[in-house]
């Protein structure tokens, strides 16, 4: 289908009821519906916003086009959750259209302060050149539920030095005082994070760039997340524009971190070490974390990328967001493990111990189109083992482990219905483990999540399987491997 301009900018209320039933048909008929994932309704989903905890319930907000599976008009779509694990979808959170945020409304974060949680976002705008004007907006949701938008903007300008590409606002309190980092691009097109501080969270000013070593490194970082944790400093971003190079920036844009020293909030700068991509997949963008009342630090990324076609597009959807993940620190890396809420998800449990040689093996009710695998890997002399999953006779999905190389690889191309291709279908990452190693998988209709070595890297990746890909086989070459595997279905 052709999207015009007019038909992205489309809002939804402007749709006949008889439209919108027959794209909610259209969807819930797709076979790639996930069962434990935040999806959207209709439309497309991408970036988790206003990720929080308030009247003690969590609250998640994402980028929402509810028409179509194209980054049309944005609106906050709003999910609350008392475990992080079942989410109610409670409606629209934003809607655009004020003079602030005509063209969307764009990313942000939540805050709780005085019995009411603050939202930021960006507004976007467009005048008649289509040239972007962007505004940093706020809306205050109260203790019902009810959310209201500030009446005008609370940053009504770029400052100077920097272009159009200025948006996603998050904030965070340290002391008595207010700071938000906000993606941006430089006029000289490269990406970097600006700081804002305030009192009230209304007024605010412009402190200035943050400070780091990466000051040539794509030309536009977009969501930022700062936070300290373990007396470190961690910035998290999505710079566009790295050149792939062996092993790492495989997908169109990135995400990823840098840890250093606390950010020096007066002089802004931020002594840090090298940048990590946070996921080793292929869908993996824009994430946001938030602190939990149990002091966790929880992150949940979009389950996508832009500008790339997805098979559920002719269905009337697109995308989905990851699992919630926990954050630690080990070694000046950032470790993400599922949390433990998750595990209420689990029904029946199946165990097998075995000894692989030069082979592939299944065994009885290791099976399914959705479940949580954890298999552990003690090679003794094989050069590769690992897991094909969602397979048949003609597809599958592979991760596995290259003892010789020391190097993971998720294989998706025989996984189905094809996506992204153009940027590959296999992605792999150095791991100079022990000989242990552990791959804990989340399986759901059309995605898995990776967790390798208890969270020391991640591989995430939507998949298209048909239905009947159930099969999971697990496989040695070159010699044997012990193999021990705990399913729950779920
Ligand atoms: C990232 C992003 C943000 C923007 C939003 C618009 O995916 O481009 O920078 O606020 O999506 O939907």
């Amino acid at each position: 289908m052709e999207w015009s301009i007019d038909k992205k900018n489309q809002r939804i209320e402007n749709v006949s009821q008889a439209e919108m039933d027959a794209l909610v048909a259209k969807v819930n008929h797709c076979s790639w519906r996930q069962t434990f994932h935040v999806q959207p309704v209709t439309g497309l989903l991408n970036d988790p916003n206003g990720f929080s905890f308030f009247n003690g319930e969590y609250h998640l907000f994402y980028q929402w086009h509810p028409l179509g599976p194209v980054h049309g008009l944005k609106y906050w779509y709003h999910v609350k959750s008392s475990d992080l694990v079942h989410w109610e979808n409670v409606g629209i959170g934003l809607e655009p259209g004020d003079y602030f945020d005509s063209h969307g409304a764009y990313s942000g974060s939540a805050i709780a302060y005085k019995d009411e949680l603050y939202l930021f976002y960006t507004g976007n705008t467009r005048d008649e050149d289509g040239i972007r004007h962007p505004y940093q907006c706020m809306a205050v949701m109260n203790q019902s539920g009810d959310i209201k938008k500030f009446s005008g903007p609370v940053i009504d300008h770029v400052p100077e030095g920097y272009t159009e590409h200025f948006r996603d606002p998050k904030v965070w309190k340290e002391g008595n005082t207010f700071y938000a980092v906000i993606g941006a691009q430089r006029t000289n097109n490269t990406g970097c994070v600006v700081l804002y501080q305030s009192t009230d969270l209304v007024d605010w000013t412009f402190a200035g760039e943050i400070q780091t070593h990466l000051d040539s490194f794509g030309y536009m970082w977009e969501c930022p997340d700062y936070f300290t944790f373990q007396d470190q400093g961690v910035l998290i971003f999505s710079p566009q524009g790295l050149e792939a190079v062996e092993g790492v920036y495989q997908n169109i844009y990135q995400s990823g971190y840098i840890i250093g020293e606390k950010l020096d909030l007066n002089e802004r700068t931020f002594n840090h070490g090298d940048f990590h991509e946070l996921d080793r997949g292929f869908d993996f963008y824009a994430p946001q974390t938030m602190l939990d009342p149990n002091g966790r630090r929880i992150l949940i990324g979009w389950m996508g990328l832009p500008d790339i076609a997805y098979p559920t597009d002719k269905s009337g959807w697109a995308h989905c967001l990851t699992l919630p993940r926990e954050l630690s620190i080990e070694n000046d890396k950032l470790i993400q493990k599922p949390i433990h809420e998750l595990q209420s998800l689990r029904q029946r449990e199946y165990r097998v111990t075995d000894s692989i040689s030069n082979e592939a093996k299944s065994y009885r009710d290791f099976l399914g189109e959705t479940y949580e695998l954890i298999v552990e890997f003690d090679d003794a002399d094989s050069s590769e083992f690992g897991i094909e999953f969602r397979a048949n006779k003609e597809e599958k999905t592979v991760i596995k482990y290259d003892t010789i190389n020391k190097k993971i690889t998720l294989d998706r191309t025989s996984s189905g219905e094809a996506v992204g291709v153009d940027y590959g279908t296999k992605r792999t990452c150095k791991l100079e483990a022990a000989d242990q190693i552990k791959f804990h998988l989340f399986v759901d209709t059309s995605s898995v999540e990776i967790f390798v070595n208890d969270g020391e890297e991640v591989f995430t990746a939507r998949i298209f399987p048909s239905q009947d890909s159930q099969d999971i086989r697990f496989f040695a070459k070159d010699g044997a491997v012990e193999m021990k595997a705990i399913k729950w279905d779920y």
